[in-house]
């Protein structure tokens, strides 16, 4: 990550899709014994867990289990926040992004992120989608085609097409967060995370990012976390499920429970917090 980088050789349209019944993720992004840390706070304890290639993982667990803090562990978002820390390893095509020499910004290209609120920047549509290829210095050929072509990802095009120039603000909720899709692909990344991407929006609104989701799988590896188990149900290959414990000295901290295909966890889950959480006892 250091150097410019480029596209893994896994990662081609020709690609097959597998199906996620018969195999073990082939692991993108792997969690190996993570802790992450908010100054003596260990909210998040010894995460071992495998996002699969083209594939789309749900953390799912009741508030405050630490599903954003797992998540943002997994591109560096967490270097933002004072005194955090992330011990153990993420490991992606098989670098630790919190090794030596490792570029932040370079991780956070190549590991995008969309958040609960749409953030649309205060600019033109347009500018928008340019924003990240313009501040990393990408070289296209024609920024143009290349906006098209992240908007058309987005399923947002059509919509926008002829006010490319009008302000991200004038658009709606669902909009605005495909458009922050649209600003996440157009760096070319090989894997969006997406925190609580529709907590804000409607359900044809939701519909929309859900559908969307579909269809970028094929393209990227996407980790979605997710407080709407339907959601998960509906959208994810495989689903973790996370749990706030309280250790020894009382402190409450979140740990994985389960992860397993979405089918596995949802209808035969293997341990009680799992069922006891999907069938509505707590969370
Ligand atoms: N910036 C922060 N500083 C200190 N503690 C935090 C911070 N962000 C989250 N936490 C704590 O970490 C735990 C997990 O939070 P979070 O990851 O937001 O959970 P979730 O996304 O599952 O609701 C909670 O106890 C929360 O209060
Ligand atoms: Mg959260």
């Amino acid at each position: 990550m250091s150097t410019e980088s480029h596209k893994p050789s896994v990662h081609v349209q020709a690609y097959h899709r597998r199906d996620v019944e018969d195999f073990p993720p082939q692991p993108v992004l792997s969690c190996e014994g993570v802790d992450v840390s908010y100054g003596d706070f260990r909210a998040v304890r010894n995460i071992d867990l495998d996002f699969g290639l083209n594939e789309i993982t749900a953390l799912i667990g009741p508030s405050g289990c630490g599903k954003s803090t797992l998540l943002r562990s997994l591109n560096r978002m967490n270097d933002l926040i004072e005194g955090a820390r992330v011990d153990g390893k993420v490991l992606f095509h098989q670098q630790d992004l919190y090794g030596k020499g490792v570029d932040p910004i370079e991780v956070r290209r190549r590991i995008g992120m969309v958040f609960q609120k749409p953030n649309p920047f205060p600019k033109s549509i347009y500018d928008n989608v340019a924003y990240g290829p313009r501040v990393t210095g990408m070289r296209v050929s024609s920024m143009d085609d290349l906006v098209e072509e992240a908007l058309t990802r987005a399923a947002l095009w059509d919509e926008v097409k002829d006010k490319l120039k009008g302000s991200a603000l004038g658009l709606s909720g669902g909009q605005q967060q495909r458009l922050c899709i649209a600003r996440t692909i157009a760096v070319k990344p090989d894997v969006i995370l997406m925190d609580e991407p529709c907590s804000a929006l409607d359900p044809i609104a939701t519909s929309r990012i859900e559908d969307l989701m579909q269809s970028l799988r094929d393209d990227y590896t996407i980790v979605i976390v997710t407080h709407n188990m339907q959601q998960a149900a509906r959208v994810a290959d495989r689903t973790a499920f996370l749990t706030a414990q309280v250790d020894e000295h009382g402190q409450r901290f979140g740990a994985l429970v389960e992860f397993g295909r979405t089918s596995q966890i949802f209808e035969r889950p293997v341990d009680e917090r799992t069922s006891d959480y999907i069938s509505g006892k707590f969370g």
